[in-house]
């Protein structure tokens, strides 16, 4: 909590020769709250004073004994630290009167002070499936975008559509010869994919067709009015079912801005390469010599003229320096692609932005899908929206189970059923790689998105069942929490808004997820052992305003999340 922290940075700097912002800064929570709450390490002050550090601990809680603070009741030396403990009724009133007062806005602060974050995520490829990779970086990216906003920052949601390539060609001829009209506008993400998987298989037995698909692609890149056509109607609709599964998942981009967008542009950064000397010639391809990095050399520019996938992602990272002069720009991509981001942010440097510094590749491992219950049309490939829909299934049916009489059972299956595909990817740290289980997701007692709505909801229902009116702010109830399940809760409460920050940081949404899973614990701990309902009035009072205190957190949590917490489940 910030103000004990400060009090105690105040404190300490009056007794020693440093600045309260010194202090502050080398504070650490001790590992076993029963040592204290807060850590003050003497090694620093040694040198200076001529002292060992446990001498420096034990002569300041000396000085400091009989006092206590708005917050820190006493200061008592364990070996070379002095750690204060804090007053645990101011400490609890303190912390859950910022949770009342802020309600939906508990948890944010205006670090970032808008400054722009672009957020480069989700990003499909136009003909290929939206596949596992993807929902990894959805998932992900959605959840950064939604912590940064809650930081202050401006998020961006960029998604970085595959939407130009020679695999334009390949759809064209293959429209044109075998398409079907119907099936096109039925479902066009799966029908493209048949479509260049077709493609692939008569262009082996009859390779003139990869020439034709070639001098399509020529027309296309062209300008040729049909060519064009066709692009445009592939991407059009292509799109209109991206957005149908991103409005499910309640997520808006601020650009679809796809490869295609930077076009017009890769004459010019070609000519930035050019006259920064960075780049040359080697039989009429265009390379940047990366040698001396440890990295292999990048191709910009092939023989007959081509860009390439990096080619555009450097138009796209000067071009979002350009528009939005972010504080950092994100890519949420899978960790296949780390050299090709090595080798990006690297060229940037050499171009002397300086901003290239604040490009970051957010990279994750693979998920898989346990085998089992989860049986996929397109064989080895998982689509997305199969396992959405899946997912929502499987919480109907565990809801229509547990709770029958649920009125809307619907709203439910969605929140848990999406909340269990995030969450299941969320909760894991994103760099290793994951098994996806549908029984471990959806587990009511797990470490699950459900496992925290059911608590979110539970506390719904005791709320409800006492009653609005007791649901007014006061200061002495809040007195009287002083039960170990209690104090321990508020704690908990405390920390939110510094996971927000640590997530944000090390954008690691998993952060935030482990820790609301605590919470849940925690809460869950107070309701076996401390009755609420049953208590005397001024006690439950306390304990109503405290479990609501909680309810509000982990919907906050929940939200930057991306996940729903339903009220009734
Ligand atoms: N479309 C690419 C893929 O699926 C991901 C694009 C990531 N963003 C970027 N700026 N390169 O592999």
């Amino acid at each position: 909590m910030q103000k004990f922290k400060e009090e105690v940075g105040q404190v300490v700097a009056q007794l020693v020769s440093l600045e309260p912002a010194e202090v502050l800064n080398l504070l650490e929570v001790p590992p076993d709250p029963t040592y204290g709450d807060l850590a003050f390490p003497c090694f620093t002050l040694a040198k200076s004073m001529k002292k060992p550090p446990p001498l420096i601990a034990k002569e300041l809680s000396e000085k400091l004994s009989g006092q206590k603070g708005q917050f820190w009741e006493k200061a008592i030396p364990v070996g070379p630290y002095l750690n204060f403990h804090i007053d645990p009724k101011a400490y609890s009133r303190e912390v859950m009167r910022q949770v009342w007062e802020q309600g939906n806005e508990y948890g944010k602060t205006n670090l970032g002070q808008g400054a722009n974050v672009p957020v480069d995520y989700s990003s499909p490829n136009i003909a290929k499936p939206f596949g596992v990779g993807h929902i990894r970086s959805t998932v992900i990216g959605h959840a950064l975008y939604l912590i940064y906003n809650a930081l202050g920052y401006n998020s961006i949601g960029i998604n970085h559509l595959g939407d130009w390539g020679t695999q334009f060609g390949k759809l064209i001829v293959a429209f044109k010869r075998w398409g079907e009209e119907q099936l096109l506008e039925d479902k066009p993400v799966d029908y493209l994919y048949q479509l260049y998987v077709e493609f692939h298989r008569k262009a082996e037995e009859d390779p003139s067709l990869d020439d034709e698909a070639r001098s399509w692609f020529k027309k296309l890149e062209n300008g040729d009015e049909e060519a064009v056509d066709y692009w445009n109607r592939f991407r059009q609709l292509s799109l209109e079912t991206y957005e149908s599964i991103y409005g499910l998942l309640g997520i808006e981009f601020e650009y679809y801005h796809g490869e295609s967008h930077y076009n017009q542009m890769l004459d010019r950064v070609i000519d930035i390469v050019q006259e920064k000397g960075i780049a040359k010639e080697s039989e009429g391809a265009l390379m940047v010599d990366l040698e001396p990095y440890n990295l292999p050399s990048v191709m910009l520019r092939k023989q007959d003229g081509a860009t390439l996938y990096i080619t555009r992602d450097l138009a796209a990272a000067i071009y979002r320096h350009e528009t939005f002069a972010f504080a950092r720009s994100l890519y949420v991509v899978g960790a296949e692609q780390t050299l090709h981001f090595q080798q990006l942010f690297k060229v940037l440097e050499l171009l002397g932005f300086e901003w290239a510094s604040k490009c970051v590749h957010v990279p994750f491992g693979m998920i898989r899908f346990k085998e089992g219950r989860m049986s996929t049309r397109a064989g080895k490939i998982i689509l997305l929206e199969e396992v959405l829909q899946r997912s929502i299934e499987m919480a109907r049916a565990i809801i229509e189970e547990k709770n029958p009489d649920l009125e809307d059972k619907e709203n439910a299956a969605q929140a848990v059923g999406l909340g269990a595909v995030r969450f299941g990817d969320l909760s894991n740290d994103r760099v290793k790689n994951i098994e996806f289980d549908w029984e471990k997701v959806l587990d009511f007692s797990g470490e699950t998105a459900a496992y925290i709505q059911y608590s979110h909801a539970r506390i719904c229902s005791i709320l409800r069942k006492a009653g609005g009116d007791f649901l007014q702010w006061d200061d002495r109830v809040v007195s009287l929490l002083v039960e170990d399940e209690e104090i321990c809760l508020i704690k908990s409460l405390a920390l939110l808004p510094e996971k927000i920050i640590t997530s944000a940081e090390s954008y690691r949404p998993s952060v935030l997820a482990r820790y609301l899973i605590d919470v849940a614990r925690d809460f869950n701990r107070l309701y076996h052992n401390c009755p609420v309902l049953s208590s005397e009035a001024e006690l439950k009072h306390g304990r109503l305003l405290l479990i609501s205190a909680t309810r509000q957190v982990l919907a906050n949590g929940l939200a930057l999340l991306g996940i729903i917490a339903p009220e009734k489940m």
